[in-house]
């Protein structure tokens, strides 16, 4: 099976609408390899800050971003862990302040040309759940099944919310919210690879949805495209 050939079902959305629980189970019910696309933009925020590089130093953030080796894998308990050149960075990379800077560096085009390659190598047989913003819009326009997850502000700052708590990470609900407005802002009106659904994305609102809906409902998506039998 050339590249080209392995099945790709991308689930875009803005944070907190579920991608990326979704995603995860989606990919072990499959089987197939899964990409945080958002996890590699905060991977790259991260080592930028601990080299003192600003997050608008283009120059340097390209140097980071071209020899940078991001993986994932899923420890015992069946969490996504984040590893960058075998270093554990999974909970460093979900603090609010990581996330704003990795919505800073993803603003610049540049740094998204520089991990395009780097998102694609995650392309491998049997298949690949790849989670972000741009997934079937730029990094996998001929994916097999495209979803854009959505959710209101308030029910993501509240999913949010819940996620920090159990990364032992404190924090109140308001300036989660505020955070999430102001980056939904900078996600969808920047000039590259802004946050929107893919023309032919199947859009799926989770207000009010148990996770287990929702991912039965990505998989009878993939069922029902193109005879793919599961
Ligand atoms: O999904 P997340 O919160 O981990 O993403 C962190 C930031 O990275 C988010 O503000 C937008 C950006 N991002 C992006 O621009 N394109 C992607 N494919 C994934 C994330």
């Amino acid at each position: 099976m050339c590249n080209a050939e392995v099945p790709v079902l991308t689930l875009d959305g803005p944070s907190g609408a579920g991608k990326g629980t979704v995603a995860r189970l989606v990919s072990e019910s499959l089987h197939w390899h899964l990409l945080d696309s958002g996890a590699i933009y905060r991977v790259l925020a991260l080592s930028a800050e601990r080299a003192g590089v600003a997050m608008d130093d283009v120059t340097a953030l390209l140097g980071i971003a071209r020899t940078m080796v991001v993986d994932f894998r899923l420890d015992e308990r069946g969490k996504l862990q984040v590893l960058l050149d075998g270093d554990d960075l999974t909970k460093a990379i979900r603090s609010e302040t990581c996330g704003k800077r990795a919505s800073q560096v993803a603003a610049l085009p540049a740094v998204r040309g520089a991990l395009l390659q780097c998102q694609r190598a995650f392309r491998r047989p049997p298949g690949l759940v790849a989670d972000g913003r741009d997934m079937g819009t730029v990094v996998f326009p001929d994916a097999l099944v495209k979803i854009y997850l959505t959710a209101s502000v308030e029910e993501r700052a509240r999913r949010r919310y819940k996620q920090l708590m159990e990364q032992g990470i404190s924090g109140t609900i308001r300036p989660i919210l505020r955070e999430i407005e102001a980056r939904d802002v900078r996600d969808c009106t920047r000039s590259v690879s802004p946050l929107v659904p893919a023309p032919d994305a199947v859009i799926l609102d989770t207000t009010g949805k148990s996770v287990e809906a929702v991912v039965n409902m990505v998989l009878s998506q993939i069922r029902r495209c193109s005879g793919y039998t599961l």
